[in-house]
């Protein structure tokens, strides 16, 4: 990887926590080119890092790339593709697409660059903006297998990856990992509540399920061991955690879970319909007429 050229269009919080990865992990800034139409959004990422920069992508600059990563919003991902499309028309050799973009299907994008590209669909999630995500990917035909080593070489700067082998799974991804933050964060606060009603003061309470939350997390993907079996191992017969175990059982929680993950699923599968439409907010279509 350390000698691809790799451009980024967009250099919000997703590029510059990449960006970030992978000049920590030895790549040489110099091949580093982010493109956004904000000065100050240049300005700031070049202080940081010393990459190069660009208010827009040039044939010449997309021509030599060998990865070009998608990292606006899913909301103008098709504008900014088909304002790419004829640049990349001019390419000889096209570089590898890799969009990070939520809900948006490779088949939407490649069509929206005008086709003949080979695409990887990354699905991150906010951790990753610590190098503590945890990202999906998947890959079209058209990816090559160093293709597709280049793309999870980037995206595991910003954490854990996996494969998988079909983009229908993507949806279920986003119903686990993508959305599923927002889970432990909603778990975290009702175990810091609960501490609270059983007379801890909030911060207290709060350190404590923030830590126990990390350690558990932390001994579970350090652990050869299935969680199922860490949980048997700490839940003694008679014991506190029984307790507790039994109550969250009786009150359906396996079954909750299932609910809103696949509540989640749907409405995934919902967006991508959507954001993948070919017509354009305004309702342009985006074709020159
Ligand atoms: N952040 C996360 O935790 C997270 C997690 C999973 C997936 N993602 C995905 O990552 C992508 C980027 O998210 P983000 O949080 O990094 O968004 P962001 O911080 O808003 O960054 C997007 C950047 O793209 C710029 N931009 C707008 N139009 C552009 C154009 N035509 N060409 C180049 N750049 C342009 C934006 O400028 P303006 O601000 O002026 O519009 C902004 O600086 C999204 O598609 C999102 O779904 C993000």
């Amino acid at each position: 990887m350390n000698n691809s050229k790799l451009v980024f269009i967009g250099g919000g919080n997703m590029a510059t926590s990449l960006v970030g990865g992978l000049c920590a992990a030895g790549v040489p800034a110099s091949n580093i080119t982010v493109v956004d139409p904000q000065a100050e959004q240049r300005a700031r990422l070049a202080a940081e890092f010393p990459i190069n920069t660009a208010a827009e992508a040039s044939s010449e600059l997309l021509a030599a790339a060998d990865v070009v990563t998608l990292a606006v919003k899913p909301q103008i991902l098709q504008s900014v593709c088909r304002g790419l499309a004829a640049q990349l028309a001019d390419c000889e050799t096209k570089p590898l697409v890799l969009s990070v973009a939520a809900g948006i299907r490779a088949g939407s994008i490649k069509r929206w660059l005008g086709g003949d590209v080979a695409i990887v669909r990354a699905m991150p999630n906010t951790p990753a903006l610590i190098q503590a995500g945890a990202t999906a990917l998947v890959a079209d035909a058209a990816c090559k297998a160093e293709q597709k080593s280049l793309a999870e070489e980037i995206m595991r700067t910003a954490g854990l990856c996996v494969w998988v082998k079909d983009e229908a799974d993507i949806d279920a991804v986003t119903a686990i990992s993508g959305s599923g933050p927002a889970y432990f964060f909603l778990f975290i606060e009702a175990l810091e509540a609960a501490g609270e009603k059983l007379g801890l003061e909030a911060r207290t309470s709060r350190l404590l399920a923030l830590q126990t939350a990390f350690g558990a997390a932390r001994m579970a993907l350090e652990s050869d061991e299935d969680p199922a079996e860490l949980r048997r191992k700490v839940t003694s017969p008679g014991g506190t955690t029984e307790q507790a175990i039994l109550s969250f059982e009786n009150n359906q929680l396996r079954a909750l879970v299932e609910a809103a993950t696949q509540a989640a699923a749907t409405r995934s599968l919902e967006l991508a319909n959507q954001l993948g439409n070919d017509a354009l907010p305004n309702g342009d279509t985006g074709e020159a007429s």
